[in-house]
């Protein structure tokens, strides 16, 4: 490991400070059915993706995630990294929502177990077909997820990000919620998973609860990834969020799966967003 990463206490120490007041977070999921997109795309490269996948993702090492220069999507199909309707917006720390104050035009509350109620429990529509879908596959096997935090407005991004640092302080802030205009929930393409036994919510913990362990695997299949992946800080900007799924299409996480790779970041050739510019 050639970066200066945090020990795993440390690690750990940040996000059970975080976790207070971690229920005032919110991640929104997103299924796309979406307008294939020219302008600001990855580029495509002709090679197909097997339907079904298989390979589990050599996640969660130390890493030191090089940038690349170019897209090394090899998906069919293309869509907008900035467009905050696609479901391969990139958002990040180097890269806010355009507009700011952008909202789905198609928020919907999924049919799964909920966690919580009102705007936090809706979806955009594609985010809520697939997380229908994948709840249900999860329950067929006996996990029970539940739906944690949804869609987030950026007003309420505004008071999720300023309890986090009025509890933490703002440097321990900034590696577990996103300033507003900067989130992912605000998409309606991620969202926060629970457990149906309702261990460790948001707390480290949870990357060992049955439903974290059942996302890790089989969350692409249903087109999610995990976006903040176990010591990707460096790239992604946030320490390890086991909870936090992001739609991209199953066509494109089948293939970070396959491929091994861990965040949208790398996927896409976008430099590393660590922290604010
Ligand atoms: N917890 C993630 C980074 C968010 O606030 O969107
Ligand atoms: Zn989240």
């Amino acid at each position: 490991m050639d970066q200066p990463l945090p020990t795993r206490r440390a690690f750990a120490s940040l996000l059970t400070a975080g976790a207070g007041i971690a229920a005032l977070a919110a991640c929104t999921p997103e299924n796309p059915a979406p307008s294939p997109v020219a302008a600001n795309a990855a580029t495509p490269s002709p090679t197909p993706t097997p339907e079904t996948p298989l390979v589990t993702p050599a996640a969660a090492e130390p890493a030191s995630v090089t940038p690349v220069a170019a897209p090394s999507s090899t998906a069919a199909t293309q869509f907008s990294l900035t467009d905050p309707a696609s479901p391969w917006v990139v958002v990040n720390k180097h890269r806010p929502l355009n507009p700011q104050n952008y909202v789905p035009a198609d928020l919907v509350q999924p049919n799964i177990r909920l966690a919580v109620s009102g705007e936090a429990a809706l979806l955009n529509s594609t985010t809520a077909a697939a997380a229908e879908k994948m709840f249900g596959a999860a329950a067929a096997e006996g996990v029970i997820m539940t739906l944690a935090s949804g869609y987030r407005s950026y007003s309420t991004q505004v008071s999720t990000y300023n309890g986090y640092v009025a509890g933490s302080g703002q440097a321990a802030a900034d590696r577990a919620s996103a300033r507003p205009g900067y989130s992912e929930h605000q998409t309606g393409w991620s969202f926060d998973i629970g457990d149906g036994r309702g261990a460790c919510s948001f707390q480290p913990c949870f990357a060992e609860q049955p439903s974290a362990v059942w996302a890790k695997a089989h969350a692409h299949k249903f087109g999610f990834v995990v976006r903040y992946p176990w010591m990707f800080h460096d790239t992604t900007g946030y320490f390890y969020e086991s909870w936090h799924l992001r739609f991209i299409g199953v066509e494109a996480a089948t293939e970070m799966a396959t491929r091994g790779i861990a965040t949208l970041e790398e996927y896409f050739g976008l430099e590393a967003a660590p922290d604010y510019i």
